[in-house]
């Protein structure tokens, strides 16, 4: 136990310091895990729950992979599992509902699971009332940590696997970072996928649009050596990815504050080069950022797929100067359109929120005009949602729900006509198709993805996952095709 203990309090001064830690930790753990795993006779189980966005998915992909490098192993059913995590979001409050709903079901599973280890993680822990509401009103809970301090996981796991020794059952270890310098990313990883991954190109984001929690929670924007990133998509082509997601909350200003000087667009060109890498997409595009080098590095791209995901968040121009997005309408219309005439067969999809506070009708009938003249091939629509600590929860003039509603169902409805007006100009077409799973209802098909993000379903079994196919999209179902194999 002195060993362990002086593992969990060293103190360690760099990233591969840490590094060395994490194996260790994963070793100290194992031998518990097989310890405990040969006095049940089974197995132990986890189950990982994610909530959020593909930073948390790709969050989850390391938590498990540290899971499964101690020895547990995959659980389906959240309810039968040894340990729980949940990795979560708190974007908006429905994502910390959600939570609260699933903990409830779990705390009474604990009641007649005692040894049962529940831990939580992500976004929604670094906000203080949240982290606050979860220590006193769910204090079945084993685990807390936050959204700085994942690649410690394993150190997290060695202590919660014996604090009933050095603490005692039932306390609750809780480690929050408020930031780190740290970059520590080649721990274990369970890809969800084996023929593509997400890759963290940068943490974190300084743009604190006053509406969003963002910021707070993941702290101020990183960017990742660019030398770091190669490396990594290289082991992913080596091991079968053929197409990745490059992640970030901002990608557009990739390699702010690195010593190196490097663009995005140079950073794309870069990965371009790396063979086996198919397909790369990357996620998320602020507009106030977006070169014309970027423009110029997609349009003469053959890896880069004809899909840029370009929040819009309002069309109104006085909105969005209050929201802090540095863009007006016209520039946004301007840019989407600059970006469609040299990259014309572009899927370009959006977010928009709707009941902003002061949000007016002529608000809404800009944003309407908006996704008039940039037709949108797709769209995620959000209501908006106060966030305390952020500049807009105290701004006057909040939008009564009923009048948010309204607004929601025009602004949805209008998308929807432009999304499918969009996808049905390939109907016909024969299209390259990266074919990611068996259809979930029908197991005779497969469904894949085209380079502009649309799914299509097609006949053909699971020889095919993984593999980049011509497909003749025979039939448009408004959101998605039905295909043939040629
Ligand atoms: N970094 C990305 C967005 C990450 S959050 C970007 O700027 O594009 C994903 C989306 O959630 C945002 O684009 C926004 O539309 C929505 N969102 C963020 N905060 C919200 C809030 N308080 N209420 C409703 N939607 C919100
Ligand atoms: Fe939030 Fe704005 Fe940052 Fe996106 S750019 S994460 S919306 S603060
Ligand atoms: Fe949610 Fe955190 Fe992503 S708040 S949207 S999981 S960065």
């Amino acid at each position: 136990m002195s060993d362990i203990n002086e593992l969990i309090n060293k103190e360690v001064n760099n990233d591969a310091e840490e590094l060395d830690r994490v194996y260790k930790c994963i070793e100290a753990a194992r031998a518990i895990i097989a310890d405990r795993s040969q006095s049940l006779g089974r197995k132990l189980k986890y189950h990982v729950t994610t909530f959020g966005c593909q930073m948390n998915a790709r969050d989850s992909e390391k938590l498990s992979g540290v899971l499964e490098a101690v020895g547990y192993e995959y659980e389906e059913d959240e309810f039968a599992a040894d340990l729980v995590l949940y990795n979560t979001c708190t974007v908006r409050d429905n994502a910390n509902q959600k939570l609260y709903g699933h903990l409830g079901s779990l705390g009474a599973v604990k009641k007649t699971r005692p040894d049962m280890i529940i831990g939580i993680c992500g976004c929604l822990t670094q906000e203080s009332s949240a982290r606050d509401k979860i220590l006193t009103s769910y204090s079945f809970v084993d685990l807390v940590f936050g959204t700085h301090n994942v690649f410690d996981f394993a150190r997290l796991l060695v202590m919660v696997l014996t604090r009933e020794v050095t603490k005692g059952k039932g306390h609750i270890v809780s480690e929050i970072w408020d930031d780190t310098e740290m970059i520590v990313e080649d721990i274990p990883t369970k890809r969800n996928y084996k023929f593509k991954s997400g890759v963290n190109i940068m943490f974190g984001c300084n743009n604190f649009c006053s509406y969003c929690i963002v910021p707070y929670v993941r702290g101020r924007e990183r960017s990742r050596n660019s030398s770091d990133i190669i490396d990594e998509i290289k082991r992913l082509a080596s091991d079968g990815v053929v197409e990745v997601m490059l992640l970030g909350q901002n990608v557009n200003s990739y390699g702010r504050g690195l010593d190196e000087k490097i663009t995005f667009s140079e950073l794309l060109a870069q990965v371009e080069a790396i063979d086996g890498i198919e397909r790369i997409r990357f996620m998320t595009s602020h507009p106030k950022d977006l070169s014309d080098e970027l423009i110029d590095v997609m349009a003469s791209s053959k890896k880069i797929c004809r899909h840029i995901h370009l929040p819009l968040q309002s069309g109104s121009t006085r909105i969005l100067k209050t929201m802090n997005r540095v863009y007006t309408k016209d520039q946004y219309i301007d840019l989407a359109l600059k970006i469609r005439d040299r990259i014309p067969d572009i899927a370009i999809t959006t977010d928009i929120i709707i009941g902003f506070p002061g949000e007016t009708d002529s608000d809404i009938e800009d944003t309407i005009d908006v996704i008039e003249k940039v037709q949108f091939d797709g769209a995620f629509t959000f209501i908006y949602s106060k966030r305390t600590g952020t500049p807009a929860a105290s701004m006057p003039d909040q939008v009564p729900a009923d009048v948010v509603k309204i607004n929601f169902d025009k602004v949805l409805a209008k998308v929807q006509e432009t999304s499918t007006k969009r996808a049905a100009l390939i109907e016909g077409k024969v299209m390259e198709v990266l074919v990611e799973d068996i259809n979930r209802q029908d197991s005779s098909l497969v469904t894949g993805r085209l380079s502009n993000n649309l799914n299509v379903h097609f006949p053909g079994g699971a020889s095919l996952i993984g593999k980049i196919v011509p497909v003749k999209l025979t039939e448009c179902k408004g959101f998605y095709y039905i295909g043939e194999s040629l």
